[in-house]
């Protein structure tokens, strides 16, 4: 796997991330955390969430369909693309 490539240069760094984060990410982490972890009780954990349903809350969001402020705002910008760098970067992300 590529990201494999990526983590010797991020050994050193004190942060636990596991993989590369797509640029896209900075728009998760004031919520999110970059670690798929958020901090506040009403923001749900991304990290390790199964890739399917990942990406149709996406998808649901940008739509219109699952109705929240917040994610209705976020999603509504998002390319596929960026959609599928989030789904892979998050699903990836060890839950603990
Ligand atoms: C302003 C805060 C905020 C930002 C920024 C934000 N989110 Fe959220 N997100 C939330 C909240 C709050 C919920 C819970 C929504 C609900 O109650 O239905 C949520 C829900 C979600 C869910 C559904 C989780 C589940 O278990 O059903 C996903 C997936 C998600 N966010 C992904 C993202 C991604 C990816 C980004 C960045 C592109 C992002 N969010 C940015 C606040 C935020």
């Amino acid at each position: 796997m590529a990201t494999l490539f990526c983590l010797s240069s991020h050994v050193g760094s004190a942060s636990a991330q596991t993989s590369n984060p797509p640029a896209i990410v900075e728009v998760c982490t004031p919520c999110h955390g970059i670690n798929g972890t958020g901090g506040e009780v009403e923001k749900p954990n991304l990290a390790g969430q199964k890739s399917i349903y990942f990406r149709e809350q996406l998808l649901a969001f940008r739509s219109g369909k699952r109705k929240h402020p917040d994610m209705k705002l976020i999603a509504r910008d998002l390319s596929d693309r960026e959609i599928d760098q989030l789904v892979i970067y998050y699903s990836t992300l060890s839950p603990n």
